[in-house]
């Protein structure tokens, strides 16, 4: 079913994950360019084309395609970029309605001579232009794949095969080398592991929750105390376990550490996800809607990393996720509370990120655009269109989305992604 609004372009339904999908449904081109370094074979369906450029390309009539994946990770030159354009130009108009476009480079800043810089970060430009031509709910995405990750890249390329991405597109994803445990069930990723989710009473928080608990994780769900019969509600219906605390609490990252320690023994992933707004115009701007807003979204992050830490709470392997948001990084009018917070959040995920490699430990950032949810659907009317539509794939994204996104991070298989900032977006226009 087409969603309609008089006058608008009609948005695809996006193709979201069950766990009883399979990962494709359909067959996936693959090709690479000379000097490539993955291993793509183990993709169900994969057709394996040699380029275009040989001769053997896959040709117009081909198809359609669930995915196509070219690795370009040997192209070391600006020649070499014609293999690129030669593979997927005609295959691309034969991707299935939701398909995946998946480039795989090698990190430009990892390359010593400034031709094959130049080459690897082209393809950043060439995969957000091919996201915003992309049709009918398909994507477009880049994994950059250092030397020595190519093994740990199976939980990330999953992740954007299948429906868990679904508002994820234009994105350009870092894969390094990283103590990678082996995924035993990719339809259970986190079982066993112990997951904290705060703001999970509703909204986004309460997807995440779900989410984490549907790939296996037992979830320990965080609120006020306010929120306490929807954090309930939320957590017996996964089997989880409700915690109420205001995060800003003097106490709360104490009481947090302790509750984990002593229910569970610590815990494997955290998800900062609380989060509130107080918009006004900078000059309307009081001295409270600032020191709040920067209170529960960036000081209550940063101490209850401080203390999970210094407690040891975190477990060896352990995951921390941080809601950011697209007003962060694009800035929006009437929230520089809410950027300055959101964008706080960015810079801490990048400045922790090399310790927690040192632990074998990850924090990254996800960066929700628009999002259908209570506060979304408060807007007017032309305000909200406007929310939705200004983006590749011509729609608001849904809580799952994110809560996909986070659950991907979460794993342990993709220990390799780490002090980045993912937006689940749909490749909005606002921000880079
Ligand atoms: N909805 C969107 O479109 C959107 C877009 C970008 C980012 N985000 C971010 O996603 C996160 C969730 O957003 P949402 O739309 O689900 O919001 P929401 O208001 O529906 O839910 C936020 C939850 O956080 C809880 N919370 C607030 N202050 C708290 C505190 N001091 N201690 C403990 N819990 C507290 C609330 O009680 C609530 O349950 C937020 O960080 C938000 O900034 C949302």
């Amino acid at each position: 079913m087409k969603v309609r609004v008089p006058g608008l372009p009609a948005a695809t339904p996006l193709r979201r994950y069950s766990p009883d999908q399979p990962l494709v449904d359909r067959p996936v081109l693959t090709g690479s360019a000379p000097g490539a370094r993955i291993d793509l074979r183990w993709i169900p369906l994969a057709v394996t084309s040699h380029s275009p450029l040989a001769g053997e390309g896959p040709g117009e009539g081909s198809g359609p395609w669930s995915a196509i994946i070219f690795d370009a990770t040997g192209i070391t030159d600006v020649a070499g970029l014609s293999e690129l354009h030669a593979f997927i130009a005609p295959a691309f108009r034969n991707l299935r309605p939701c398909g995946r476009l998946i480039v795989l480079g090698t990190p430009p800043e990892d390359c010593t001579d400034p031709a094959a810089a130049a080459a690897q970060r082209a393809l950043d430009g060439f995969i957000r232009s091919a996201g915003k031509e992309a049709r009918s709910g398909s994507t477009a995405n880049l994994i950059y794949v250092a030397a020595g990750a190519e093994s740990g890249l199976e939980s990330t390329l999953r992740f954007f095969l299948s429906g868990r991405s679904a508002y994820v597109c234009g994105q350009v994803v870092r894969v390094r080398p990283a103590k990678t445990p082996p995924t035993a069930d990719w339809t259970r990723p986190l079982k066993d592991r112990v997951a904290v989710v705060t703001g999970a009473a509703r909204g986004i928080g309460a997807a995440i929750a779900q989410t984490l608990a549907r790939d296996g994780a037992q979830v320990v769900c965080v609120d006020v105390p306010a929120a306490g019969s929807a954090l309930a509600e939320v957590a017996n219906t996964i089997g989880g376990t409700a915690f109420q605390v205001d995060i800003t609490a003097a106490d709360a990252p104490d009481r947090l550490a302790s509750y984990l320690e002593q229910r569970h023994g610590g815990a494997d992933v955290f998800v900062h996800n609380a989060g509130i707004t107080r918009d006004r115009s900078l000059v309307n701007l009081t001295a409270e809607n600032w020191s709040s807003v920067l209170a529960v979204n960036l000081d209550a992050q940063l101490r209850i990393n401080e203390t999970l830490l210094a407690r040891n709470v975190l477990h060896p392997n352990a995951r921390v996720i941080c809601i950011s948001s697209t007003s962060g990084i694009a800035g929006n009018r009437g929230q520089t509370n809410y950027a300055a917070s959101k964008a706080g959040i960015i810079g801490m995920v990048q400045a922790m990120g090399p310790a927690m490699a040192r632990k074998d430990m990850t924090i990254n950032a996800v960066a929700p655009g628009f999002i259908e949810t209570a506060m979304t659907r408060a807007m007017p009317f032309a305000t909200r269109e406007i929310g939705r539509r200004i983006n590749s794939l011509n729609q608001g994204g849904l809580p799952v989305d994110v809560a996909e996104t986070v659950a991907w991070l979460g794993q342990l298989g993709t220990a390799g992604v780490n002090g980045q900032v993912i937006r689940v977006c749909g490749q909005s226009i606002l921000g880079a």
